[in-house]
């Protein structure tokens, strides 16, 4: 599409040089990601989430979303989407402070903090703004923040904005964690974490890291993008699989995956939330949440309760998955749920398998950094209830075929 401003007299513009010359780095930078493999370009698709996507024109079995139980295209979730608009509008029209907050929005609350059994609930328009919100509520200068090297991008946000001393700790190493807690002198202690790391298909030491946050007096931060819906007798997540709910003070997720829908929620004491209400920048300055997405939420969470045969069937597919690459050495690190990594030595590697599984027919995305850290790059298989046994086999058989010995 041309730009519709134009007109034969701005067609006549001369270039604005001193801008194009202003803009010039942007381009040297932009080869350079080019050079190191690390460029990334947009695909284009048509039609709804489901087990065959089609990406630029091009059809194929999709590895490659966050809709781990096939419920983003489910036509159930795209009438509650089309009710919820209806009702209460295409857009939110305002923060929720002001008028933005539904009637949806506030049955949403209320069906999540039953879910989590918190005692209240905010909904945020995404879940990265959840993380870089409440984080940077929770900790400031003269407080700590311990966090797991593989945590996801909008945590390690959330704790840059805090500006407090932020310290890593190896990716699940509850050792590590506890020194930093025991020895660095801070007014707050905050430890942050994924329950399921969403690149490495990992899960983190939640039972231990909720006794080092009892014995070192800090807040338990755990993040549940990956396993809501999907974990636990209600499929409220690894917090509920672990039985650990009263231990952790501030409960994120997001409605994005297994929900299939939009947007994340902070859970927990009604005081956490009062507090947030008041200071959550990116709830308080951004227009809330479309009612359309929290109808769709909470038609997801009813339908979740209703077949948990659907995250039963993928924890299956997902165990015999793994299984099989490890059985034919393929390097899948720890991974333990349905997100399963193939880590690749290069970039380059990544790239070039990822290509010669879409002649196959398969979207896998080739993850590289920065989305993972500077010495890693890997494909990034995500498995969905929608997929059947004969499309993983054939998966793992073309993976086995590229990267097996
Ligand atoms: C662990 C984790 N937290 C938060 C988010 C952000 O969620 P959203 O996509 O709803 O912004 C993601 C997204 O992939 C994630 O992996």
């Amino acid at each position: 599409m041309s730009c519709q401003h134009e007109t034969p007299l701005q067609t006549g513009l001369p270039v604005n040089q001193p801008l194009l010359e202003s803009l010039a780095w942007l381009q040297e930078e932009l080869n350079d990601i080019k050079s190191d493999n690390l460029f990334r370009p947009v695909r284009v698709r048509s039609g709804r989430q489901a087990g065959t996507i089609t990406l630029n024109g091009l059809s194929l079995m999709n590895f490659g979303a966050n809709d781990y139980l096939g419920y983003a295209g489910d036509p159930r979730l795209v009438k509650a989407s089309a009710k919820g608009a209806c009702a209460e509008g295409a857009g939110a029209g305002a923060s929720p402070l002001v008028s933005g907050h539904s009637n949806l929005h506030d049955t949403l609350g209320k069906n999540l903090s039953s879910l989590l059994c918190t005692e209240d609930s905010l909904i945020f328009p995404s879940g990265y703004a959840a993380n870089t919100a409440t984080i940077s509520c929770l900790a400031g200068p003269g407080d700590l923040i311990v966090s797991d090297a593989h945590n996801h991008a909008s945590i390690i946000d959330g704790c840059r904005l805090s500006r407090a001393d932020v310290r890593i700790y190896p990716h699940r190493n509850i050792t590590a964690a506890a020194e930093l807690l025991q020895t660095i002198p801070a007014r707050r202690r905050l430890i942050v974490t994924d329950s399921l790391f969403s690149m490495d298909g990992t899960i983190a030491p939640l039972t231990g890291l909720a006794q080092l946050a009892h014995d070192t007096q800090s807040m338990l931060l755990v993040d549940e993008a990956h396993a809501t819906g999907l974990f636990g007798t209600h499929g409220s997540g690894l917090i509920e699989a672990a039985g650990i709910a009263s231990s952790v003070a501030v409960r994120i997720g997001t409605l994005s995956k297994a929900l299939g829908s939009a947007g994340g929620f902070v859970s927990g004491h009604h005081t956490l939330i009062e507090f947030l209400r008041h200071r959550a920048r990116s709830w308080m300055f951004s227009t809330a949440h479309p009612p359309a997405s929290a109808a769709v939420a909470i038609e997801s969470m009813k339908l979740i309760s209703e077949e948990p045969f659907r995250r039963q069937r993928l924890a299956e597919n997902a165990c015999r998955f793994r299984q099989k690459l490890s059985d034919h050495e393929i390097n899948i690190g720890d991974a333990e749920a349905h997100i399963v990594p193939v880590f690749l030595e290069t970039p380059q590697k990544a790239v070039e398998i990822a290509a010669s599984l879409t002649r196959d027919g398969f979207f896998v995305p080739a993850i590289r950094p920065p989305s993972v850290p500077r010495d890693s790059s890997l494909l990034r298989i995500s498995l969905s209830y929608i997929h059947t046994q004969d499309t993983i086999n054939s998966l793992s058989d073309s993976i086995i075929n590229y990267v097996g010995t």
